[in-house]
């Protein structure tokens, strides 16, 4: 049975480790340094399993990253959320650390794992991940355009009065305020949605998928964490399934788009070598120059972080 660890119990982590369990892809460890959360969340969780009908174990470990050993994804979420008087650099750094720290522990366990990180900023921490891991790029990659694009699919049915099952909506760019929705790429059963809605419409969505997560923490006070999870899962499972999923994800680019040595999300082939391909597909004057925008953007953050 393959192994997937989740570093992080807290909602996002044991969110994915529900997805992943209720689709029986692997055996999960659940990681994380409070006492007793991760075995207690594992625990909860396999008592699921006689009704959800799963059979992968689950089991949680604290502070203590041996039974990572010889995981074939390991997903990292730790790290913290902004905290009132706390400016963005200062998040950016103090996550930098954990993320170091975590991901040295990862790599002495599993050194030949594939790393799935979740941490914001998403595309920073990718970035320090892959740094510190010292991993062939191919093996490191960020979640955000799956959960972006759910975000921008479900507001498109939403607004079409159509199963979100049918549309498959594309974006780009940096998990933040300048992520990348690209309307010509998003289709409702191969329909591009620009002949079925209005470009208001579409700027509209576009707009609400941008500040779709603060939009939840407005809500509810914390990060949303179901479509995270569920975002995470997918990825997951199409690394141990080898499905070579087409999907947008946070990569190093090296060239492509015109753009070099930053992680920012792109469309991917992902399958059991991790990062199979980078698609650099055609984009319109429009989204080109949001790329542009955001990539702009994270390269002067990566300079902040001392790279
Ligand atoms: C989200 O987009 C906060 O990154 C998190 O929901």
């Amino acid at each position: 049975m393959a192994k997937v660890s989740i570093i992080g119990a807290g909602n996002v982590g044991a969110s994915a480790a529900l997805f992943l369990a209720q689709r029986d892809v692997a055996d999960i460890i659940l990681v994380d340094i409070v006492d007793g959360l991760p075995a207690g969340k594992a625990l909860d969780m396999v008592q699921a399993a006689p009704v959800q009908s799963f059979s992968v174990s689950v089991t949680g470990s604290t502070k203590d990253y041996s039974p990572v050993a010889g995981s074939d994804v390991v997903i990292i979420t730790s790290g913290l959320p902004r905290k009132p008087g706390m400016t963005r650099e200062d998040l950016l750094k103090t996550n930098a650390g954990i993320v170091k720290s975590v991901t040295e522990s990862v790599v002495s366990q599993a050194p030949d794992c594939i790393l799935l990180m979740l941490t914001n900023p998403l595309d920073l921490m990718t970035y320090q991940a892959w740094k510190v891991s010292g991993f062939p790029a191919n093996r490191v990659v960020g979640q955000s355009g799956v959960l972006d694009s759910a975000r921008f699919s479900y507001f498109v049915a939403e607004a079409l009065g159509v199963s979100p099952a049918d549309v498959t909506a594309m974006v780009l760019g940096g998990h933040g305020d300048t992520m990348v929705p690209v309307p010509q790429y998003t289709t409702v059963s191969g329909i591009p949605v620009t002949q079925l809605l209005p470009k208001e419409k579409i700027d509209e969505i576009s707009q609400r998928t941008r500040d779709g997560g603060a939009e939840i923490v407005n809500l509810m006070g914390v990060s949303g964490y179901y479509a995270a999870g569920a975002s995470l899962a997918k990825m997951a499972e199409a690394i141990v399934r080898d499905q070579k999923r087409i999907l947008p994800a946070s990569a190093l680019l090296t060239g492509q788009y015109g753009l070099d040595d930053l992680y920012i999300g792109v469309p991917i082939k992902l399958g059991a070598g991790g990062v199979e391909e980078i698609y650099e597909i055609e984009l319109d004057e429009e989204s080109r120059t949001e790329l542009n925008k955001s990539a702009a953007f994270y390269k002067e953050q990566l300079q902040v972080l001392g790279y």
